[in-house]
């Protein structure tokens, strides 16, 4: 099976939008802008400006912004508005915001009336690089993130990097998570790309055809994630499972910044089962410390997540499974780990947090 997606940069996307909806509205197909509060308010004046005069003709779908509103709720309210509009199978859903909505709205659109037109048009650096690629939609259910999803590729993917200029910095951090993960399980020339970080609002657009390149190339080979896709969950199994805890504590911890925290977790594990060089490990854990400031959670809070692990989709019944890493660029998947070694992992990564703040107390 072979993918559709079609992705376009700058002008080109310009371009395709405006084909795309001209077309649509031509033929009296409907055509939805679906954002979340934040994106309608940074984004929707943006993407207007590009399309202009259409959007008089396209109908507004907005639910409430953060991972939180990933819900059934909030894709029975999609539903409710494409039914209430009308909306035939030869409708558009045009998805414009991070990967909370890239995730929902191809989810919808991939069930309203068995599929759907959708498009993404990712806002923000996770979603550009990541999450509006390669087709994995997703819905969070019962706190347990992205327990219910779909493979529906987009039609096409329009990137405009100057959606970034109002993405505040957390978010911005939140993708060189990512970033970082695609470096080490694909190519470690990324990190040159990677901006100081006393300025990592800097994206260039050629980080993001590298990145873009990566996930494409690994999601064309393996659309339904059935052996090389599983290598990007690499740092996800634990990273997942923090982010499922933080939410659950309504604290707030970014998809990316859980990832690269993973990614420390994941490393330590490929340290000790796959022989992967303790320098590769201390030298990610620098990088790491360059930008993210470690999670504040207690070894208390270590069986909790760790039990979260045996929820992962990528698990085989009991058995709590990872992707770890033999070198850079070298991957190995379905890394089956006993959950007292995971135990261990995750006392190396409050052991991190420890230093970082200076305090030699484990509490
Ligand atoms: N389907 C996949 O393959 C895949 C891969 C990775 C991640 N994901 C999913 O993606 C989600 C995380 O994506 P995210 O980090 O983009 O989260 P998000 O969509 O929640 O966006 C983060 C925040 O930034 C705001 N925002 C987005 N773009 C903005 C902009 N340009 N200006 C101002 N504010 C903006 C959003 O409103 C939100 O508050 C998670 O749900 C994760 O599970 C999916």
């Amino acid at each position: 099976m072979t993918q559709d997606e079609k992705i376009a940069f700058e002008e080109q996307a310009r371009i395709l939008l405006n084909e795309i909806v001209t077309d649509a509205l031509s033929r009296d197909s409907k055509v939805f802008i679906l954002t979340d509060t934040n994106t309608q308010q940074w984004c929707y004046p943006v993407f207007a400006e590009k399309i202009d005069g259409l959007t008089a003709h396209m109908i507004p779908i907005t639910i409430p912004s953060g991972e939180i509103n990933k819900t059934l709720e909030s894709v029975s309210y999609i539903w409710k508005q494409l039914t209430t509009h009308q909306a035939g199978r030869d409708a558009v859903l045009i998805n414009l915001g991070g990967g909370m909505i890239s995730d929902i709205g191809g989810f919808a659109a991939s069930c309203f009336k068995r599929g759907i037109r959708t498009i993404h048009i990712p806002t923000s650096l996770l979603s550009m690089i990541d999450a509006s690629i390669g087709g994995k939609t997703a819905i969070d259910f019962m706190w347990y993130k992205n327990l219910i999803g779909t493979f529906y590729p987009a039609e096409s993917i329009l990137i405009f990097p100057e959606f970034l200029n109002s993405l505040p910095l957390p978010q911005i951090r939140s993708g060189l998570g990512e970033i970082i993960k695609y470096s080490l399980i694909s190519d470690p020339d990324l990190l040159t790309f990677l901006p100081p970080k006393q300025h990592i609002a800097a994206i260039t657009t050629e980080l993001l055809r590298a990145c873009i390149h990566v996930k494409q190339q690994i999601t064309l080979q393996d659309p339904k994630e059935k052996g090389l896709r599983k290598v990007l969950n690499f740092g996800h199994t634990a990273g997942h499972a923090i982010e499922s805890y933080f939410l659950e504590e309504a604290d707030v911890v970014t998809h990316g910044e859980a990832v690269a925290a993973g990614v420390l977790v994941a490393l330590w594990l490929s340290v000790t089962v796959v022989g992967l060089s303790k320098e590769i490990l201390k030298d990610y854990q620098d990088l790491y410390l360059q930008y993210f400031v470690p999670l504040e959670f207690t070894s208390k809070s270590i069986p909790d997540i760790v039990e979260r692990m045996r929820h992962d989709k990528k698990n085989l019944g009991e058995e709590t499974r990872f992707v770890l890493l033999r070198s850079p660029g070298q991957p190995v998947i379905d890394q089956t780990i006993d959950p007292t070694l995971i135990e261990q992992a995750l006392h190396y990564y409050l052991s991190i947090k420890y230093r970082y703040h200076g305090d030699t107390k484990n509490q």
